[in-house]
């Protein structure tokens, strides 16, 4: 029996290197958050939280995405966040997931770091027992608050060090370029970790050449503008750069006008290391699964499989360890031809 399209999508082994943890939240839960911890929500029903999810920029939907992350008070409320999307991940067929949070947004709230991380760990290491699943974290700075602010989250993260994959940068792009970062992920970098940056979502290519010689970004968040600089194509080609595309967030937030439009088949013909990823599922209409679903019609299944072999290729996973899921694509893609 020949899977379906859809068949093959969910059972591609896959990592998902994209996806902010509080974009996982989903209106039940934030309903069922807000009860548990007295605290109002400006929405009657789940309906009008999904009614509200109408963007015509980045900004629209940063504003909404902070406030519904104020219904996070207590550590078992950032571990069931975290595994009610691992479930959801593991349903799609993700193997490994690296995961974003942003601690700004609740240290600002009195929530303390600690709380987030003992929650989110804990959410972790539920995915690993009840999926076999693997998964990092990665501690995002927020670009429209200040270097310093930045820099004493860092301090605060120091205690776990040895819990963080690295740091990443996000939040309003245009405005807040990479540059403003330099001395934050410099240190970082000599904390031994790694480090990524959302760059070329709204932010021109310029932005993109600050993550790379100014940030010194192991990885690159989005990156669609980095398309209209042949150039800058180029040296991401020859770096193997990994771009982390998010095709529904695109598509929510405007940065494409069509799906049809969607550069990611342009990206993997000019040779760069693109892979398929969600953002912020609760808030874009989609899991990583419903991703590749909506790039399919552009892409040949080799493609498909390109995207998920370039998923753990990206990953911060050890060598052997990434290795071993490239070879398990393979074999799946071998065991299912078109
Ligand atoms: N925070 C959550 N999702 C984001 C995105 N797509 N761009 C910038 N900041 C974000
Ligand atoms: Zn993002």
């Amino acid at each position: 029996m020949t899977m379906t399209l859809d068949e093959f999508i969910v059972g591609l082994p896959k990592a998902e290197l994209h996806i902010h943890i509080e974009g996982s939240l989903e209106p039940e839960m934030m309903f069922a958050l807000a009860k548990r911890n007295g605290i109002a929500t400006p929405y009657a029903d789940v309906e009008a939280v999904r009614a509200a999810y109408s963007f015509s920029r980045l900004q629209d939907f940063l504003d909404l995405y902070y406030q519904g992350a104020a219904v996070l008070m207590t550590a078992e409320d950032f571990r069931d966040l975290a595994l009610a999307y691992f479930d959801r991940a593991a349903a799609d067929g993700v193997v490994h997931a690296e995961i974003f949070f942003d601690p700004q947004t609740h240290t600002s709230r009195g929530v303390p770091f600690q709380t987030v991380m003992d929650g989110l760990l804990a959410g972790m290491a539920a995915a690993k027992t009840r999926h076999g699943m693997t998964s990092g974290l990665i501690l995002c700075f927020l670009r429209h608050l200040s270097e310093a602010e930045a820099l004493e989250t860092l301090e605060q993260a120091r205690p776990w060090l040895d819990r963080l994959a690295g740091v990443g940068l996000d939040s309003s792009e245009v405005g807040h370029p990479p540059e403003k970062f330099a001395r934050v992920f410099a240190a970082a970098g000599e904390l031994g970790l790694k480090r990524v940056a959302h760059a070329g979502e709204e932010g021109p290519p310029a932005y993109v050449r600050e993550a790379l010689d100014l940030l010194h970004v192991d990885r690159l968040d989005h990156g669609n503008r980095a398309l209209e600089d042949q150039t800058l194509v180029a040296r991401l080609a020859a770096e193997a750069m990994t771009l982390t595309v998010c095709p529904l967030s695109n598509l929510k937030l405007c940065v494409v006008d069509d799906m049809a439009a969607h550069p990611i088949g342009r990206m993997l013909r000019a040779g760069l290391r693109a892979t398929v990823n969600s953002d912020d599922p609760a808030y874009f209409g989609g899991y990583v699964a419903d991703n590749y679903r909506a790039v399919a019609p552009l892409l040949s299944r080799t493609e498909l499989v390109d995207l998920a072999r370039n998923s753990f290729l990206g990953s911060f996973l050890p060598l052997e360890d990434s290795a071993r899921h490239v070879a398990a694509v393979d074999a799946f893609a071998a065991a299912n031809p078109a």
